[in-house]
């Protein structure tokens, strides 16, 4: 769809982002996610995504860079999530457009592979695979059969390993 637009956030997308997370989400604990992960030190604003339709934005999506530690050693990827469209506006194709830019960015970006905790079947829409496939484990709590995930180098994922994912991700998954 032409009208909407995907780019990164800039300082002044702060609040409106707020707002979509609060008003997708059941509670607070995405929004607090996204805040928290701005002040961490690896944080680029170019890897949190926001969906502009129509001038406003109603649409975010947050990429992570997370370590995995093989058995060959250690590879950055990227962890998709959370990401939320407002709902007044869902069934548009914001949601793919999102992952979509997302994707895109994480190649520019030369990442390998992109997981995804959460709504599997939305996300296997979007050509994501059960990551179950490639044995990963991870270092919080996570129902591997929630775990979608994407190469996009060839063979990153393959022989699984151990995904260290953001202490504070337990809060998006459990509330
Ligand atoms: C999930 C979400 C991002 C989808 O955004 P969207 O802009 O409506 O997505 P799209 O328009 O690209 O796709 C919508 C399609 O995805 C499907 N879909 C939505 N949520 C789904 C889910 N949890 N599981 C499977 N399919 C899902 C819908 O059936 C819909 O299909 P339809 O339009 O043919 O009925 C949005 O509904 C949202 O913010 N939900 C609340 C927050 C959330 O759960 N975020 C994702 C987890 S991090």
């Amino acid at each position: 769809m032409t009208d909407i637009q995907v780019r990164s956030e800039t300082n002044d997308d702060i609040r409106a982002i707020d707002v979509v997370n609060l008003s997708a989400f059941q509670g607070e604990a995405e929004a607090r996610f996204v805040t928290n992960m701005r002040k961490s030190a690896d944080f680029k604003p170019e890897t949190s995504l926001v969906a502009e339709f129509n001038g406003r934005i109603v649409g975010h999506v947050l990429l992570t860079r997370v370590t995995m530690r093989k058995d060959s050693g250690d590879v950055s990827i990227l962890l998709l999530g959370p990401m939320s469209v407002v709902p007044s506006q869902s069934h548009r194709g914001i949601g793919t457009e999102l992952i979509k830019a997302a994707l895109d960015k994480a190649k520019a970006l030369h990442f390998g592979a992109v997981i995804v905790i959460g709504h599997p079947d939305y996300y296997k829409r979007a050509g994501f695979e059960a990551a179950s496939k490639w044995n990963l484990r991870y270092s919080i709590n996570v129902l591997d059969d929630a775990v979608t995930g994407m190469e996009l180098i060839k063979g990153t994922l393959e022989g699984g390993g151990e995904v260290i994912l953001p202490p504070d991700f337990a809060s998006v998954i459990y509330g």
